[in-house]
C-alpha cells in the first residue's frame, strides 16, 4: 500500500510570504501565486481504491473503482454520469474521507459565474477602505492614487469561492457538482482551469495550483457536455446498482435495517425500474428512503399495505404512484 504522502518542494508564495520581487508586480496582472500540493496520490491498485471506498461506507463496482484508481493515479479529472441517485456526488464525499482532505463542492445551476465560482471582490469592505484612507489623507497631505488602487485589490478584500479556494489549499478534493445545470461558456470557462490548474484575477495576478487537485464532476445528463471537457476527463456513466450490491448498500447506510427487510426493498425497486414506464425511476436515495421510513413506523418486513402507505417515501409523482400501486403484488411478490 503506497498512499505516500510527499512533501512538495515546489516554492510557493502566500500573499503574506510574498517575496519583494513579486511585491514589486503587485499591480500587474502577471503575478503569479503557486500554491503547491503536498499530498501525492498513489495507490496502488483499482483493488485498494475499492476496499478503501468500502471502508467509508460507499461501495463501488468494479469498473467505478477502476476509473476512480485511475484518476488519482493519473491525476485527472473524473466525470461521472448517471441517473439522480446513483451515488455520484456520494463518490466525492467517500474520497475526500478516503483521502483525509476537505471537500471542497461547487453546485451548479443555470447562470452560475466565474463570480461565484472562483472569486469576488469584497465590494462593502473596500469602500468602506477606501474611505477611511480618504478620512486619514484630508489631515495628511493627498493621496498616492496608485497605492490607493493597489490596496483595495488586497488579499483581504478577495473572496474566495469553491474553485479558488482548492487551488489554494494544499489538499482537496474539488466536486464540481450537477456540471449540467450550469451553461455552456460556464462549462469553457471551467475546461480552462482544468487544463491550467491556473486561474487569472486580473487586477490580482495568476492563482497556479502546482498540483492539480482531486477533480469529481458530475452530471445527471439533462444535457450533452461538450467534447472537449470530456477530453480532459476520465469518464464513467454509473449504473444503479445490482439487487446485491443495492442490499448490501441498504445494509451499509442503515445498518439498524433488518436483512430482510433491506431485501424486500431493494427487491421491489428494482422491480419498479425494470418495469420501464415510470416518469421518474427511483435511485439509491429513494431505496434508503424507503427502508429508513419502513423502519421508522417500526416493520422488519414489508407488507402490501405498509408498501402502499409508503410509497411517497420511494415514488414522488402522482401517475408513477399509480402505477405500481396496481401492480404493487406482483412488485413484493417474494
Ligand atoms: N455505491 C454506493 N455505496 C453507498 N452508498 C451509495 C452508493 N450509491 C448511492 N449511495 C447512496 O445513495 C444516496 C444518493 O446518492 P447521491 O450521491 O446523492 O446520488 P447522485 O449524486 O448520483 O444523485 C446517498 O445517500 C448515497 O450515499
Ligand atoms: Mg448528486
Amino acid at each position: 500500500m503506497n498512499w505516500s504522502r510527499s512533501t512538495c518542494s515546489t516554492q510557493w508564495v502566500t500573499p503574506h510570504s510574498r517575496p519583494s520581487r513579486l511585491r514589486s508586480a503587485r499591480q500587474s496582472a502577471d503575478r503569479l501565486i503557486a500554491y503547491g500540493w503536498f499530498m501525492a496520490y498513489a495507490p496502488e491498485s483499482a483493488q485498494e481504491v475499492s476496499t478503501r471506498l468500502r471502508a467509508t461506507g460507499y461501495l463501488p463496482d468494479e469498473g467505478l473503482s477502476t476509473i476512480t484508481y485511475l484518476a488519482l493515479a493519473m491525476q485527472r479529472p473524473l466525470l461521472l454520469e448517471g441517473e439522480p441517485g446513483t451515488g455520484k456526488t456520494a463518490l466525492a464525499e467517500a474520497l475526500a474521507t478516503l483521502l483525509d482532505a476537505p471537500l471542497i463542492r461547487l453546485q451548479c445551476y443555470e447562470g452560475i459565474d466565474a463570480s461565484q465560482a472562483l472569486y469576488d471582490w469584497d465590494f462593502p469592505r473596500q469602500i468602506l477602505h477606501l474611505r477611511a484612507v480618504e478620512a486619514t489623507s484630508q489631515a495628511t497631505h493627498g493621496v498616492d492614487t496608485e497605492a490607493l488602487e493597489a490596496s483595495l485589490f488586497a488579499d483581504r478584500f478577495l473572496l474566495d469561492r469553491p474553485i479558488l479556494r482548492a487551488l489554494r489549499e494544499q489538499n482537496a478534493v474539488l466536486l464540481i457538482d450537477e456540471i449540467d445545470r450550469a451553461d455552456d461558456e460556464f462549462e469553457a470557462f471551467l475546461l480552462e482551469v482544468l487544463s491550467t490548474n491556473q486561474v487569472t484575477i486580473p487586477e490580482y495576478g495568476v492563482v497556479r495550483a502546482e498540483k492539480p487537485p482531486v477533480v469529481v464532476l458530475t452530471s445527471n445528463r439533462t444535457r450533452e457536455l461538450h467534447d472537449a471537457l470530456k477530453r480532459r476527463c476520465l469518464y464513467h456513466w454509473i449504473e444503479h446498482p445490482g439487487l446485491a450490491r443495492e442490499v448490501e448498500i441498504v445494509r451499509s447506510r442503515l445498518p439498524e435495517v433488518s436483512q430482510r427487510l433491506a431485501e424486500q426493498v431493494a427487491r421491489a425497486v428494482q422491480r419498479m425500474r425494470a418495469s420501464g414506464d415510470l416518469l421518474k425511476p427511483p435511485g439509491v436515495a429513494e431505496t434508503l428512503d424507503w427502508a429508513r421510513a419502513l423502519h421508522q413506523l417500526g416493520r422488519d418486513h414489508l407488507d402490501l399495505e405498509t408498501a402502499s402507505a409508503t410509497l411517497g417515501a420511494v415514488l414522488k409523482y402522482r401517475e408513477d404512484a399509480d402505477r405500481v400501486r396496481d401492480a404493487l403484488d406482483l412488485i413484493l411478490a417474494g
